[in-house]
């Protein structure tokens, strides 16, 4: 599609392209009247009047989501046959920007990401909305630094409108759970993208890769390679987290995203607890230790001259019996002689 930079679409003047993806383009547009930033996704599609109904109710579902971590859909129009999108402007670019491919998240910073992508998944599947495409690119940085999952639905936008190419109505290959590339996606079908996101951010590559049907192939029958070959820092605990998030029947993930993130989070806390406590207990008996020794050498050093050394009672005995023996002795001297 042509670059669209200094047009109109709607009430938008596109400044300059953010990015492209599957099935659309990206622009930075500026409000003609309010001056207003946001970002408008154009479909690379020209849509037929059969589609449009479609194309609508789905859009009017999307721009009905309000939650702090899901990007919200401000407008959505057809000009000349082609629709587009008015979207929330994420100035911080996407996770996918801020950690390339082949680099690694901690796990701290995975969970932080896991359980706000997990808050705004959820509240979307409590309304009976499945994304369809999470992945690193759908997950963008506000200008708070705040996390904003966009593109909700729009894979079944697409899916609506008959003209979109197969693949890229579905989603990403590389992310897709095995139902979903059944063609019955469902809430657990996030969750397992998800979990595929987190797999690549810990350890940096994807579980499955190859041509698109060694991909296909691998979700929907391959075990993922093991994490803790990848990174021997992983517990076996978390490491069993995300490959429940990863199951191939949808029935064995978590029964909810959100259980999914919360038992990550709780489990690599607890671990975290536990390290804390036996570094401490490792100080603590070292300091414990060192202060036996001190001890041991504190009943050495007693008979050292000058030692604060405590006064055992049978020298109380001895001294008291001198001062007895020495008045004694000096009042014998002092009796006038007979
Ligand atoms: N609301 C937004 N604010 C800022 N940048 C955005 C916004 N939406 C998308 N982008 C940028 O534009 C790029 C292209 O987005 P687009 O959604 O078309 O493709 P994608 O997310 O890479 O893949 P897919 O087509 O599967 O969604 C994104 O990777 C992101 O960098
Ligand atoms: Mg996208």
């Amino acid at each position: 599609m042509a670059n669209l930079t200094g047009q109109q679409l709607g009430n938008y003047r596109l400044i300059r392209l953010l990015g492209q993806g599957g099935f659309a383009e990206v622009y930075l547009g500026e409000h003609t009247r309010l001056g207003m930033q946001a970002a408008i996704k154009v479909l690379r599609t020209y849509l037929r009047d059969e589609d449009t109904a479609v194309f609508q109710q789905e859009a009017r579902t999307i721009a009905q989501l309000r939650h702090p971590s899901i990007i919200r859909v401000l407008d959505f129009d057809i000009q000349n046959g082609t629709p587009f999108l008015v979207l929330d402007y994420a100035s911080n670019g996407s996770l996918r920007q801020k950690h390339p491919r082949g680099t690694r998240v901690s796990l701290e910073h995975t969970i932080g990401y896991v359980n706000q992508i997990a808050d705004a998944l959820h509240y979307a599947h409590m309304q009976k909305l499945i994304h369809r495409d999470v992945k690193p690119e759908n997950i963008l940085v506000g200008q708070q630094g705040e996390i904003l999952l966009s593109d909700f639905g729009i894979a079944s936008i697409a899916h609506a409108t008959s003209s979109m190419s197969t693949q890229a109505s579905m989603g990403t290959l590389a992310y897709m759970a095995p139902e979903q590339l059944q063609g019955k996606p469902r809430k657990e079908s996030d969750q397992y993208a998800l979990g595929i996101t987190v797999y690549q951010w810990l350890c940096g590559v994807l579980p499955f890769q190859g041509s698109s049907t060694e991909i296909i192939a691998q979700h929907l029958t391959a075990t993922p390679p093991s994490l803790r070959e990848k990174i021997p820092d992983i517990s076996p605990e978390v490491e069993q987290i995300i490959m429940r998030a990863l199951a191939k029947d949808p029935k064995e993930r978590f029964e909810s995203v959100q259980a999914f993130a919360h038992t990550l989070r709780k489990t690599a806390q607890r671990e975290e607890v536990s390290t804390v406590h036996i570094h401490e207990n490792s100080v603590l008996g070292s300091t414990s230790e060192a202060r036996k020794t001190a001890g041991q050498q504190g009943s050495v050093a007693s008979s050292a001259p000058g030692s604060p050394e405590k006064v055992r009672p049978i020298h109380w005995v001895i001294a008291l019996l001198l001062a007895f023996v020495l008045i004694a002795v000096s009042m014998y001297m002092l009796l006038p002689s007979p």
